[in-house]
């Protein structure tokens, strides 16, 4: 197997997971679409049946999520558009000038960049560092801890390298000190099993285009029983369809932390995607990505000037996979598993520059293979032969 320019076309071949899981279990579309034809209202705004139809889904997609983390208030449950926005909302609405935060240096900018924001603003920063594979000590983060330490935050998983973080540790050492943990779940919800009262995660932030197989623009923050309501900010005030006699912005939740219509189409399809994840198990979900990175980092070994990065044991990582090829040019090598292999994946610092220097790979990066539920073991060895070939050349 050479070149398979004439078949590409044909091919589509999607190791792009960890950007966004493609393809989406049908139920997801089946159910944005009987929300658009049949409910279709504004969940909330009124009291009328189409509307209460609407906040049914809302408040069994926020039941959903509770169960799946294990927080015992599903109002609890904040919704916003992406785990972005539930990680700014986290750091802006809890931390103040003369406060010190501790992250690590495997973060994406999600994290990286409100904190850089932050520290200008007068937040005292703390990067514990973390080997080139992107393992984390959790005594790096413990040595960091000040008597003005209010917050530990951190990425669950890499998404540059996949290497799986000590969140229950980190979460007893949290606790022991008395400091929130707010976890980036971007990379692991819906594919590692994740128990906020166990691991002591204080706010969990979540995304639900990724490893919860849900449509773009969902996504929240989990609100831990030890955040102290009252001294949380909101992102945005406005409406929330409660207390409209009142010009204050609500203290209760979610509505304190929920102002604008919310993206119920989307939650409709998330609730479905859940369900879905539910009916598949987690366990089997990852069972399943776990032995396709076996097979591939097996396979990756054996091609010759094809450099790995990251855990070299799938059990300690998720199915985020870096590497290099012949020290050409990642770019290009994108564009010919795209062109000659329909193959679809990532190349570059993947938006996180810090998790690219700590592995050394930065400024160019890596390519990266991230692999998603739907993807099979024909997949994995066609790829294999498709990188063999471009070695060769
Ligand atoms: C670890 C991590 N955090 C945050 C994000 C940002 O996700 P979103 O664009 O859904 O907010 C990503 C997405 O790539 C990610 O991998």
């Amino acid at each position: 197997m050479a070149d398979f320019s004439s078949q590409a076309h044909d091919k589509k071949i999607y190791f792009d997971n960890a950007a966004t899981s493609w393809p989406k279990p049908p139920q997801m579309i089946e159910a944005m679409a009987e929300f658009s034809c049949q409910a279709g209202a504004n969940p909330g705004r009124a009291g009328h049946r189409m509307a209460i139809d609407s906040a049914r889904i809302v408040y069994e997609t926020r039941e959903a999520i509770a169960g799946l983390f294990h927080c015992a208030d599903p109002l609890r449950v904040i919704f916003t558009s992406n785990v972005t926005e539930a990680i700014n909302l986290g750091l802006f609405g809890l931390l103040k000038a003369g406060d010190h935060v501790i992250t690590t240096s495997m973060e994406h900018n999600a994290v990286m960049r409100p904190l850089r924001y932050l520290q200008a603003q007068g937040v005292d920063l703390s990067i514990a560092p973390c080997s080139r594979e992107g393992y984390l000590d959790p005594s790096d983060v413990r040595r960091e801890i000040r008597k003005n330490t209010r917050m530990i935050v951190m990425t669950h998983a890499s998404n540059v390298s996949g290497t799986l973080m000590p969140a229950a540790e980190i979460g007893r050492i949290a606790h022991e000190n008395d400091l929130l943990l707010m976890v980036d779940a971007a990379q692991t919800a819906g594919v590692i099993p994740i128990d906020m009262q166990k691991d002591h995660i204080d706010l969990l932030a979540f995304t639900g285009h990724k490893s919860l197989y849900g449509p773009m623009g969902t996504g929240g923050l989990v609100i831990g029983e030890r955040v102290d309501l009252a001294n949380f900010k909101p992102l945005k005030m406005g409406g929330t369809g409660s207390n409209s006699e009142n010009e204050v912005q609500p203290a209760f939740l979610p509505d304190k932390f929920e102002s604008g219509t919310l993206n119920v189409i989307g939650l409709a399809g998330l609730l479905a995607s859940l369900r879905w994840i539910d009916q598949n198990g987690i366990d089997q979900i990852r069972a399943h990505e776990a032995s396709l990175t076996r097979a591939f980092l097996e396979g990756a070994r054996s091609i010759e000037n094809l450099r790995l990065y990251g855990p070299s044991d799938a059990a300690e990582k998720t199915s985020v996979i870096p590497f290099t090829l012949n020290g050409k040019d990642i770019g290009l090598i994108g564009e010919w598993l795209d062109e000659r292999y329909g193959i679809f994946c990532r190349v570059g610092l993947h938006c996180a520059p810090a998790a690219a220097r700590t592995m050394g790979v930065f400024p160019d990066g890596t390519i990266r293979f991230s692999l998603g539920y739907f993807n099979q073991l024909s997949e994995i060895n066609y790829a294999l032969e498709a990188l063999r070939a471009l070695s060769e050349r």
